[in-house]
């Protein structure tokens, strides 16, 4: 099956229960305390890709399911994203989130803490209401998991030493698993067959790998207009991804020292970005990690093969080629 489809063309395929789900998310963050609903139409207007949304919803379709489940699990997992980014962003000391101040810089990190936990136990008590432990169990799974991700990669801040499988290991926690989640929920709720339900949580962690790994790289290659949020920020932060991870297993002595300096200052201090950059382009580490996420693409359209063709078999087939392709 040819991935040929865009982004637009992947979102048009389920376009009403993607508004359903705006409604709902809109919703679920309302409350009576003011900064509270302050902060969550700021949260709101920011707008995001949705792709866990639209993730969650093409699986559901993919099986002709249409009920209201697919809405609510659909905008939890936005909101259980949400929260992930709002603590993320004061861990990561940004201060820029979608275009816009980060909420952390915009209210400070004591209520921006709070905001995140309000959001994940909305998430969790919305889910409850539905009385379906399964799906109870699949979202509190993959949540922890985030949580050990981006405590694990704390507890590795500032070495130089981390290998690409143990970086493997924590994209697949930080961000993977609630990809996976996504696509494991929609089969459930559709009452898809074990087999199926397990090639589309396996397509689901196969994508989220590639997706985690192309932000990475966007980290180096993009602009912060672009993406929103600031660039070249993980090696600033002590953050060694592939790219870097690459660059330093091919070591010529001279980028060893360069990164170490880097991760010293906390900064581009004596070392300036251009240098790094530079050293990525020479040895080629950048398309070294676009292989890789190349790599988890294709397998995530292999898993896709149990399925019979349709419209929407077609969108989750395109869906690794734009991650891949994506500037944002
Ligand atoms: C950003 O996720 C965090 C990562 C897991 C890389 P998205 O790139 O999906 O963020 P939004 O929701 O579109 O802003
Ligand atoms: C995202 O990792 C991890 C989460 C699951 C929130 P990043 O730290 O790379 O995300 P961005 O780049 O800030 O969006
Ligand atoms: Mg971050
Ligand atoms: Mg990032």
């Amino acid at each position: 099956m040819p991935a040929t489809l865009t982004l637009q063309e992947i979102y048009l395929r389920v376009a009403p229960q993607l508004r359903d789900v705006e409604e709902e998310f809109r919703q679920q963050i309302d409350s009576d305390i003011e900064v509270i609903r302050k902060a969550s139409r700021y949260v709101i207007e920011s707008g995001g890709k949705r792709i866990r949304p639209a993730l969650l919803l093409l699986t559901t379709r993919l099986f002709n399911y249409s009920g209201h489940l697919a809405t609510v699990f659909a905008s939890i997992v936005e909101l259980i994203h949400t929260a992930t980014l709002i603590h993320d962003d004061i861990v990561d000391e940004a201060d820029t989130r979608r275009g816009q101040q980060s909420m952390n810089r915009r209210w400070g990190n004591e209520i921006t803490v709070l905001l995140g936990d309000y959001l994940y136990i909305k998430s969790m008590a919305r889910a409850l209401d539905q009385n379906n432990l399964r799906l109870l169990n699949i979202l509190s799974r993959a949540t922890l998991r985030m949580v050990e991700g981006e405590i694990a990669q704390l507890t590795r801040n500032g070495r130089l030493d981390v290998t690409a499988d143990e970086h493997l290991d924590l994209v697949s926690r930080k961000t993977a698993g609630l990809f996976s989640a996504c696509c494991e929920i929609g089969a459930v709720v559709a009452g898809a067959r074990e087999e199926e339900i397990e090639a589309l949580r396996d397509y689901g962690m196969d994508l989220g790998m590639a997706f985690q790994i192309i932000d990475d790289v966007l980290d180096f290659t993009s602009t912060q207009s672009t993406l929103g949020k600031p660039v070249v920020n993980d090696l600033k932060e002590g953050r060694l991804t592939l790219p870097l991870i690459y660059l330093l297993r091919k070591d010529d002595g001279e980028s060893r020292a360069m990164i170490g300096t880097v991760l010293r200052e906390r900064g581009f201090v004596t070392i300036s970005k251009e240098r790094i950059l530079a050293a990525l382009a020479e040895h080629r580490t950048i398309d070294e990690t676009l292989d890789l996420a190349r790599a988890f693409g294709h397998s995530a359209q292999k898993r896709l093969a149990i399925f019979p063709d349709s419209e929407i078999k077609e969108a989750l087939f395109s869906l690794p080629t734009f991650i891949i392709e994506r500037d944002r």
